[in-house]
């Protein structure tokens, strides 16, 4: 387990944090592989019965490390632990909390879709530049997405990259509750312990068919990879990842 990302048990609830904060908790590879490692454990533990997302202070996720990007589309493609993240998000069985303070770029974005209670501070901001990268959605936001939030403000967001504040994903259908910052991890894990004590067989049976479109969300995750493996080794790509890097502070 890489010290960035920190898994605790307590009671019934398991936190799996984001701790990467001085690169505003940017993904990598090895990230992906100890979320996909945590919550298949909790997908394969009876006692776990909620799993909560949380952030460091101020900051969610500033997305996919885009170094990585970068090195994926100077080398061969596009590595499989990301992909396996989202296939382990895809099939998940336990209900998933989030706790989002700050900002929540890409992949810190669309994987709320997956979540079934999000807990934003009032000062949450979610983006999805993919776009402006020269990539495309992800983790199946293709098919959430305008689901969740109807097709007009999917394609400001995920196509156009447009910001929502923590109101207006509120207004979207992203986000359940919205608090104060310093209040957000102690709300989430509440609401966390509140899920973990109903009925585990009734709550399964609910998810499950309140989320009966699971196969499509495996195929969306395919073809939207198809299409992101493509697009990665576009010069436009390229030159976007080089361009962050290159900015001027
Ligand atoms: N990948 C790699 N490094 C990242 C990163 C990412 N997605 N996001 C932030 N970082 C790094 C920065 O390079 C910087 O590193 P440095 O201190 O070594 O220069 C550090 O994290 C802090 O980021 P900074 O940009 O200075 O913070 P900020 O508060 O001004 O801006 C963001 C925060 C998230 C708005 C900005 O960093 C950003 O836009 N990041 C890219 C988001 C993105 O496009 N993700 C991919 C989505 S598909």
């Amino acid at each position: 387990m890489s010290s960035a990302v920190a898994v605790t048990d307590d009671g019934a609830v398991r936190t799996i944090r984001l701790n990467r904060p001085e690169k505003k908790n940017a993904l990598t590879l090895a990230m992906y592989a100890d979320m996909t490692t945590a919550l298949r454990e909790a997908n394969q533990t009876d006692t776990i019965r909620c799993v909560v997302f949380a952030g460091a202070p101020g900051v969610f996720s500033a997305g996919n490390d885009i170094g990585d990007f970068l090195d994926a589309a100077l080398g061969g493609g596009l590595e499989s632990r990301a992909i396996d993240f989202m296939y382990e998000l895809g099939r998940n069985q336990k209900p998933l909390v989030a706790a989002v303070g700050g900002v929540a770029v890409g992949i810190g974005t669309t994987m709320l879709f997956h979540c079934d209670h999000v807990v934003a501070a009032a000062d949450a901001t979610f983006s999805t530049p993919f776009l402006k990268l020269g990539l495309a959605p992800e983790l199946a936001s293709t098919l959430l997405a305008p689901m969740r939030m109807g097709y007009a403000r999917a394609f400001s967001l995920l196509v156009m990259g447009r910001s929502l504040s923590a109101a207006e994903a509120g207004d979207a259908g992203i986000v359940n509750v919205i608090v104060d910052a310093a209040a957000v991890d102690a709300v989430a894990l509440k609401a966390a312990e509140e899920i973990a004590a109903l009925p585990p067989g009734a709550l399964a049976a609910a998810r499950r068919l309140m989320r009966s479109h699971g196969d499509e969300v495996m195929q969306r995750i395919d073809a939207e990879a198809e299409l992101f493996k493509k697009l990665l080794q576009s010069d436009e790509a390229r030159a976007a990842f080089q361009a962050f890097f290159a900015r001027k502070k």
